[in-house]
């Protein structure tokens, strides 16, 4: 047969040994562990979690290779057991689905997205939706920071921050804003508190089918978060359309679907909204917390981009979207902040679509593929000092510019099919919610007290939480 001819001399990538059952054992950091490995086996390993074998990617011509020249042969979804957890198995996400539907969805969803981060406010003639939005949640954090500080002295910011950035996702997709008193929000966010390790990479639970039977403790409470998600956005969403908000999610896919082959049914919708939520708030919320992380734990990089924000905005205005391309520093910042912290240290994993060849390896159809982004972030290949911390790596030489061929090797989106949908506005949001708290308020840590950066290994790796944010005003610095 066809799978005989191609498989006769060509080999399987290479891997560790493993145990017949167990598979190998990857510990509590595998993506370290798997990124040791690959040091001893390459770009391309092969090895098992449970009784079933994984491919493992790393490298970023490997990486490459597989997801965007060969794009199609990648682009699946393994059928996993977290994943049939995760909106009733109907997520675009995480669905093994990549057909005609797949499609449509995602188109629908990257149209809404794109109309939503250029349509005009209709308050204001001059700045787009997502720019009020988040510029409204930045100010409303400044203030609630300030309040926090003279009630309590330090404070936790995630809390707020996780509210604001789910408020924003929310405008978007049905125009609704929650406040930070909303016990249910908080509540069901809270629900997602120590559940990182679920669709992470490597849950044993995928691999080894018994463990599917065992009660588990977070099983159950992933379960509960995603029937109490479900229901409140079903209830969001049965409420908006009474509401008169004009551009959202729902608005934009109900005048699509008179579109004669875009017929996306009602369900559909629910779960395109679950996902959009779902993938965009954990995300941009952890993306912010490792920022003010780093701020405190670099003071000096703090001043210059309060250098950078006085010298170029100042105060008599606030941060707008159009200010990124004259903010050179904090840019690279953050994307030092994607590629130091790795928070995603893996994509979401993907499955092969078809029998194939990967750089003259052999791989079967159907093998579930594991794609180590962290790896690439910290590739002594491509990095000078890859575990220090250094916005101005990505500068060009006189500083005044963002080098793009540097940046562009930082992988935290994914790239090819399946990278991520919500890139663009990750990354406006990212920017003005630290640009308008930077205007205002300058970050410390309580004295004394240490700050943790140790990431714990998930889908999304976090830092413990921090106690001691201290914040005092900003004030715009004499220029010499
Ligand atoms: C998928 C990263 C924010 C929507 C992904 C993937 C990564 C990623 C690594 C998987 C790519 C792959 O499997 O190859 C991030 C990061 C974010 C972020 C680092 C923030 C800093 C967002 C936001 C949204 C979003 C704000 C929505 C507004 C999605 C969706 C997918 C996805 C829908 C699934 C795409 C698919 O399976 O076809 N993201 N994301 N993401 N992201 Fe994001």
């Amino acid at each position: 047969s066809y799978r005989q001819q191609m498989h006769k001399g060509l080999k399987r990538p290479p891997g560790p040994w493993s145990y017949p059952l167990i598979g190998n054992m990857l510990g509590r950091n595998p993506h370290l562990s798997l990124t040791r490995m690959s040091h001893k086996y390459g770009d391309m390993m092969q090895i098992h979690i449970g009784t079933k074998p994984v491919l493992v990617l790393s490298g970023l011509n490997t990486i490459k290779q597989a997801l965007v020249k060969q794009g199609e042969d990648f682009m699946g979804r393994p059928d996993l057991y977290s994943f049939r957890n995760i909106g009733d198995g109907q997520s675009l996400t995480f669905s093994t689905e990549s057909g005609e539907m797949w499609q449509i969805c995602r188109k629908l969803v990257q149209n809404a997205l794109k109309t939503f981060s250029v349509s005009p406010s209709p308050n204001s003639s001059s700045i787009c939706l997502l720019e009020e939005h988040i510029s409204k949640e930045a100010d409303y954090l400044v203030k609630k920071f300030q309040q926090l500080m003279e009630e309590k002295k330090s404070f936790d910011p995630y809390r707020y921050v996780v509210v604001s950035v789910t408020n924003v996702i929310c405008a978007m997709c049905f125009g609704k804003r929650y406040s930070h008193d909303d016990q249910e929000l908080i509540s069901i966010v809270s629900l997602l508190d120590g559940l990182e390790d679920i669709a992470a990479s490597g849950n044993p639970a995928d691999f080894i089918p018994i463990l599917q039977y065992l009660p588990s403790h977070s099983m159950k409470k992933l379960k509960e978060f995603n029937d109490r998600f479900l229901a409140f956005l079903q209830r969001s969403v049965k409420e908006h359309y009474k509401s008169f908000y004009k551009t959202s999610l729902i608005q934009q896919s109900q005048e699509k679907r008179l579109e004669p082959n875009a017929n996306i049914p009602e369900e559909k919708i629910l779960n395109l909204v679950n996902d959009l939520v779902g993938a965009g708030f954990d995300t941009v919320t952890t993306a912010l917390s490792w920022c003010l992380m780093y701020l405190l734990t670099y003071p000096e990089v703090q001043k210059r981009i309060h250098e950078e924000i006085d010298e170029n905005i100042g105060r008599e205005r606030k941060p707008r979207m159009s200010d990124r391309i004259r903010l050179p520093y904090t840019e690279a910042f953050i994307v030092e902040m994607f590629r130091h912290s790795s928070f995603l240290p893996f994509t979401i994993p993907h499955c092969t679509t078809k029998d194939t060849v990967l750089k003259g390896y052999y791989i079967p159809k159907g093998l579930c593929v594991f794609v180590n982004q962290r790896q690439v972030n910290h590739d002594e290949k491509l990095w000078k000092d890859p575990f220090i911390f250094s916005p101005e790596r990505f500068l060009t030489a006189d500083r005044m510019k963002i080098n793009r061929a540097e940046t562009e090797k930082v992988l935290v989106f994914g790239m090819g099919k399946q990278r991520c949908i919500g890139e663009a506005i990750a990354r406006w949001e990212v920017f003005l919610f630290l640009t308008t708290l930077l205007q205002q308020l300058e970050f410390s840590g309580r004295a004394g007290e240490k700050v943790d950066m140790t990431p714990q290994y998930g889908l999304i790796m976090k830092h413990k939480r921090c106690e001691h944010f201290q914040v005092k005003q900003h004030f715009h610095m004499e220029r010499k």
